[in-house]
C-alpha cells in the first residue's frame, strides 16, 4: 500500500477511536450522573406533591432541599462512577507508554478512566474530601488504601495504581498519579506509600516511588520518578533530598 494512503488511512482509524470514545464516554458519564440524581429528584417530587400548592411553602421546601439533595446526588454519583468503571474496565494499566498522537486504544480506554474521575473530582470531591467518603470512593475506584487514611487532595488519579498504607495522611494540594507525560508520550508507573507516610501540602510525587513505612516528606517538595524513599526518614525540598533532621519524633 502506497505510503501516502497507509497515512491517511491511520488518520481516519485515529478520528473513529476518538468518536468511538466520546460516544461511550458520553453514554456511560449520562447514565452514571442521571443514576445518581435519580434519589434526589424522586424524592424532591415526591415531597412536592405532598405539600400541594402553596407558594411560600413550595419556595421554602424547595431552598431547604437543595442542600441535602446535592449531597446525596454526590455520595450516589462516587458509588455508581466507581461501579461504571469496573463494569467497563477502565484503568490504568502500569509501565506503559503510549504516544499520546497516536491515540491508541489503550491511551482512550486510559482517558475514560480520568474523565470518570474527573467528574467526580468536581461533582463530589469538592465536598468530601479529606474525609472517609472520599477515601472509600478511591479505594472503589481501585486504589488499595489501608485504615485510617486522610487524602485532601483532589489532585489524585490513577487510583489502581496507588497503594497507602495504613495511617496515610495526604495534605492539601499533593499531587499523587501514577502518570506522567514526557515528549508526547504518557508513562506509568505504581505510587506506592507505606504505613505512617505523611505528604506536606502542595507536593508533587512523581512515577514509580514507594516510600518506606513512617516516612515523611515536607510541604511543596517534589519527589522525582522511581525514588525509593526510606522509612523513618523526612524528605523535603525540590527535588527532594533527605533532612538531617531527629526523626524518632515522626516514629
Ligand atoms: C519536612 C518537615 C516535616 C520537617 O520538619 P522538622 O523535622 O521539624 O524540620 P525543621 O523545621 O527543623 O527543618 C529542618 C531543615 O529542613 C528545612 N525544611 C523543612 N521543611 C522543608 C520543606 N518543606 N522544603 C525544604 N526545606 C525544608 C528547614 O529549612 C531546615 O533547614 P536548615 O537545617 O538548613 O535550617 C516540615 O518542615 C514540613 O514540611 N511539614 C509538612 C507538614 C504538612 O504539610 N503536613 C500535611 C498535613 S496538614
Amino acid at each position: 500500500m502506497p505510503e501516502h494512503r497507509a497515512g491517511r488511512l491511520e488518520i481516519v482509524a485515529r478520528a473513529a477511536r476518538v468518536a468511538v470514545t466520546i460516544a461511550v464516554i458520553f453514554i456511560v458519564e449520562v447514565l452514571v450522573l442521571g443514576l445518581a440524581a435519580l434519589p434526589s429528584v424522586a424524592a424532591w417530587a415526591l415531597v412536592l406533591e405532598r405539600i400541594g400548592e402553596d407558594r411560600l411553602l413550595r419556595t421554602l421546601v424547595q431552598a431547604f432541599l437543595i442542600a441535602p439533595a446535592y449531597v446525596a446526588f454526590a455520595i450516589a454519583l462516587m458509588g455508581w462512577s466507581a461501579l461504571a468503571t469496573r463494569v467497563t474496565g477502565a484503568r490504568t494499566p502500569a509501565n506503559a507508554e503510549y504516544p499520546i498522537a497516536e491515540l491508541s486504544w489503550p491511551l482512550l480506554r486510559w482517558a475514560r478512566y480520568m474523565v470518570s474521575t474527573h467528574l467526580v473530582r468536581i461533582c463530589a470531591g469538592t465536598v468530601f474530601r479529606g474525609s472517609p467518603l472520599w477515601t472509600a470512593y478511591l479505594r472503589l475506584n481501585g486504589a488499595r488504601i489501608g485504615r485510617g487514611v486522610y487524602v485532601n487532595t483532589l489532585a489524585i488519579v490513577d487510583h489502581n495504581l496507588l497503594e497507602l498504607g495504613d495511617g496515610v495522611v495526604i495534605g492539601d494540594d499533593v499531587h499523587l498519579s501514577g502518570h506522567t507525560v514526557e515528549a508526547g508520550v504518557l508513562k506509568t508507573g505504581r505510587v506506592s506509600l507505606g504505613p505512617g507516610v505523611t505528604v506536606g501540602v502542595g507536593t508533587i510525587i512523581d512515577i514509580d516511588v514507594h516510600v518506606g513505612a513512617k516516612g515523611q516528606i515536607g510541604a511543596l517538595s517534589f519527589v522525582p520518578k522511581h525514588a525509593r524513599l526510606q522509612g523513618h526518614a523526612v524528605y523535603a525540598g525540590i527535588p527532594i533530598r533527605r533532612l538531617n533532621v531527629e526523626t524518632t519524633r515522626f516514629a
